[in-house]
């Protein structure tokens, strides 16, 4: 409730104020018909009262039990069935208080299940047209809003990426906590709870993930984005060199040492070590892709060239030369390796267990499987 108050204030509040009118409309339209059948017995006192205690019970489930959570992308049957659970669950606290306190001897029952039928028929029609009333009026579609989920290391090379294909992001989820609020005043949250109440009440139309191997997709985020019918993205650049923290040699009998962290370094966590040693000058590896593994190479020791070709650039050489260091690979992307230096140790980190399913091995076949993604990505692009 703190989220949707801090993200989604005035909407948020606009809802509740609907709940009341409905719970006020539906006592009227339920006292009216009662007189018309000519049975009111009770006077409109004790009525009266009947009702601010459905006011009150209305507004303390509303809040206690948070049932206008992600009211805005509730779908029909979604706001059917919340809606009812509501009204269920007020119509039982008022039972249990009119039974305790003995109050219900003095009306008709009749009239409170009139109320709560009518009151459960006017909160979701309104509801459904509150919303698509804000939605009609709030959104602009001029360019796609979104999320941005990244590290704070791919911080402002994600929004810059996002910015430049015309997504205007508007809130970007930290993965790893940081003290700020905000950068180049676009909103940042730090939990999923903040991230999910964001995405629903400023009705942002996409989540992006910037860097990151799917497996980070915290499931809360992910399951929310399922129920709003939002598509995540994943928006990967190919390769990216990393600098390795490196405590330098200050004695040369003391050595050097480097060190990295899963999901703080790397954005995946390590599933498989691997490393090849006994090495060759102009020794030659590598020849495949991968279609989910994520990797981090570095070499310790020596010098080893990995050319890198994404089936439509130019290829590119990174050399790794040293153990401050890395070099990050996201799927997709064809890889050779060429020992430079014979005895050069090449060390792997990836995302994914050994399965030779995954691996394109053949390069025509690395080719279809570029060309089909472009086009898939495109399509989903033009979604938007
Ligand atoms: P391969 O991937 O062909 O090595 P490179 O690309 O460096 O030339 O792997 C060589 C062999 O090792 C191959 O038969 C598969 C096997 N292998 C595993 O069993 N587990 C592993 O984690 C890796 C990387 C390879």
């Amino acid at each position: 409730m703190k989220n949707q108050l801090r993200y989604g204030k005035l909407k948020y509040i606009s809802f509740i104020v609907l709940d009341l009118l409905c719970l006020i409309a539906a006592n009227i339209i339920a006292s009216r018909l009662y007189v018309e059948m000519g049975r009111l017995r009770y006077s409109y006192r004790v009525h009266r009262s009947i009702v601010v205690y459905m006011l009150v019970i209305d507004l303390f489930v509303t809040l206690a039990f948070n049932t206008l959570n992600r009211v805005l992308r509730r779908r029909t049957v979604k706001e059917i069935v919340e809606s009812a659970k509501h009204v269920a669950l007020s119509f039982v606290l008022l039972a249990t208080v009119l039974f305790t306190t003995k109050l219900g001897a003095d009306y008709s029952r009749v009239t409170v299940y009139l109320a709560y039928l009518i009151y459960f028929v006017l909160l979701v029609g309104l509801h459904i047209a509150w919303k698509w009333l804000l939605m009609k009026c709030l959104k602009h579609n001029d360019c796609p809003t979104a999320l941005l989920m990244t590290t704070d290391k791919f911080l402002q090379e994600g929004i810059d990426t996002l910015t430049k294909s015309g997504v205007d992001v508007k809130t970007v989820f930290l993965l790893k906590a940081l003290n700020r609020e905000s950068v180049d005043a676009i909103r940042m949250v730090q939990s999923e709870d903040e991230a999910t109440a964001d995405i629903c009440w400023n009705m942002l139309d996409r989540v992006y993930i910037y860097g990151l191997d799917h497996q980070m997709i915290p499931y809360k985020l992910n399951k929310a984005c399922g129920e709003m019918g939002i598509k995540i993205d994943i928006v990967d650049f190919e390769y990216k060199v990393l600098e390795l923290k490196t405590i330098p040699n200050k004695d040369p009998k003391y050595g050097a040492l480097s060190f990295l962290e899963s999901k703080r370094d790397i954005p995946f966590p390590i599933r498989r070590v691997y490393w090849i040693t006994e090495t060759e000058a102009n020794l030659h590896r590598g020849f495949h892709a991968h279609k989910q593994n994520c990797q981090l190479l570095f070499c310790p020791y020596g010098k080893i060239d990995i050319i890198l070709d994404d089936g439509s650039s130019e290829k590119k050489t990174v050399t790794l030369d040293g153990p401050g260091k890395g070099l990050l690979l996201m799927p997709g992307l064809w890889r050779e390796m060429v020992w430079q230096q014979s005895g050069s140790v090449l060390c792997v980190l990836a995302s994914e267990y050994y399965d030779e399913a995954e691996y394109i091995r053949n390069y025509d076949e690395f080719i279809a499987y570029k060309t089909e993604k472009r086009c898939l990505d495109e399509a989903a692009r033009s979604e938007v």
